[in-house]
């Protein structure tokens, strides 16, 4: 029976007159268009139907923040996973290739963030077009988050905190976590971790006086030290602490837009001190009778430091998985390009998969091998956290129990 049919066939194929011919087209023409449909519809399945969904803000919803994430020649891979870690499309972002790195860098960037189905619909990520130089040492790193403060401020109304972040940094919360804790409290509260007691640094970083050149130079030179030293300010009282810190936009606006001469006079001071930013909005909030009081000690970050410290913290790995989970920290710092740490985060923590934004609430996405769960979307005004939210609420109320006051 096979062999007749086979037979048949080859007969038919062999002889097939014009009649013939053309039914053949007909049914193969009807048979791709089938197979056409078929992967079209799977694909429409999978692809982004921009679901128009309202972001609000104010008090009956929950906490929004700025992020500004800076990063230097080479960065664009690190700060591009980053700011998928922390994404939510009611958040800001500002993102920072310093003028180390190339146009070509940032033009690549801005493709591979453009190429995430919600970024491009919320249209909430942008980037310096016209990068900052920046140095090591000296006043450029402040002058640059001042900057983007600025812009973030200027160009949108909706969010309550800004946090900087670095290309070296991540997250150990999903932002539903971070939005759910930080609803939990006043909108008016600034992290800082910071002291008066300025130890070994008071004649090491604050007593030397210091010229960056990447404000005044167009070459790249060493910071310029000069000779003498100056007496510690008694005009108002030093504060030094950790660069990394999360504002409130009442600060930041009394920072920058207000009319009080504090900010700008502890500016011009900050202008000659070798790390700025290790002390600039710490003296200004605390050294402010109205914002004093909204300072909790502490920038929510894990770090382990070296003993003496170096200028940086160590780097962080596998093995340092359990203790940085456990610390109640919101971020950690530092880590090395692709560490494997980073993929125990956005697997255990994050729920992250590969060039895909960490998933909230408001991922409505069917989640499978091939689906990204926030190619479609809900509501985005609702937040749902999970277990690392507990840890950090817990941490957040050791710090707010204990006294905050600038001392
Ligand atoms: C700050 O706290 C102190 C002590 O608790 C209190 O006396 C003062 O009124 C507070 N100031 C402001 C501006 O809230
Ligand atoms: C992690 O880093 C520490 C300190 O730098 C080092 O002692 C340890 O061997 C590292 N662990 C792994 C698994 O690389």
């Amino acid at each position: 029976m096979g062999t007749k049919t086979r037979g048949r066939l080859d007969t038919s194929v062999g002889i097939m007159g014009a009649e013939k011919r053309w039914l053949f087209t007909l049914f193969s023409a009807a048979f791709l268009s089938l197979l056409f449909l078929l992967f079209y519809s799977i694909s429409a399945f999978s692809s982004t139907k921009p679901f128009p969904s309202a972001v609000h803000y104010g008090t009956h919803y929950p906490p929004a923040f700025a992020y500004y994430i800076s990063g230097g020649r080479g960065d664009g891979n690190r700060i591009f996973r980053l700011l998928l870690a922390v994404y939510h499309p009611r958040n800001h972002y500002l993102l920072h290739l310093n003028a180390d790195a190339s146009d070509k860098e940032r033009v690549r960037l801005l493709g591979a963030i453009n190429a995430v189905p919600a970024i491009r619909s919320f249209a909430n990520v942008d980037v310096v077009g016209k990068p900052n130089r920046l140095s090591n040492l000296g006043s450029s790193y402040a002058a640059a988050t001042l900057r983007a403060a600025a812009i973030l401020l200027r160009m949108h109304s909706g969010w309550n905190w800004f946090v900087a972040l670095s290309a070296s940094d991540y997250p150990l919360l999903t932002q539903d976590d971070l939005s759910h804790v930080f609803s939990s409290f006043g909108r008016d509260l600034n992290f800082i971790d910071h002291t008066s007691d300025l130890g070994w640094k008071e004649s090491q970083r604050f007593q030397p006086i210091v010229v960056d050149p990447a404000i005044y130079l167009a070459r790249r030179t060493q910071i310029f030290r000069a000779t003498e030293k100056r007496p510690t300010p008694d005009a108002f009282k030093v504060f030094t602490g950790s660069p990394w810190v999360i504002l409130s936009r009442s600060f930041l606006e009394f920072c920058i837009l207000g009319w009080d001469n504090l900010p700008r006079t502890v500016l011009m001071y900050f202008n000659n001190v070798i790390l700025p930013e290790e002390g600039y909005f710490h003296s200004v909030i605390c050294n402010a009778p109205e914002f004093k009081n909204t300072t909790v000690n502490s920038d929510l970050r894990y770090m382990v430091w070296d003993n003496p410290p170096k200028m940086e913290p160590q780097f962080l790995n596998v093995s340092d998985y359990d203790q940085m989970v456990q610390s109640g920290a919101a971020f950690a710092r530092q880590f090395k390009r692709n560490d494997p740490v980073l993929e125990m985060v956005d697997e255990k923590i994050l729920k992250r998969g590969h060039n895909q934004a960490a998933p909230g609430a408001w991922c409505t996405g069917r989640r499978s091998w091939w689906i990204d769960p926030c190619s479609q979307w809900g509501d985005v005004n609702v937040v749902n956290p999970g277990p690392q939210a507990k840890k950090i609420e817990e941490s957040i109320k050791n710090l707010l129990d204990q006294m905050n006051q600038c001392k």
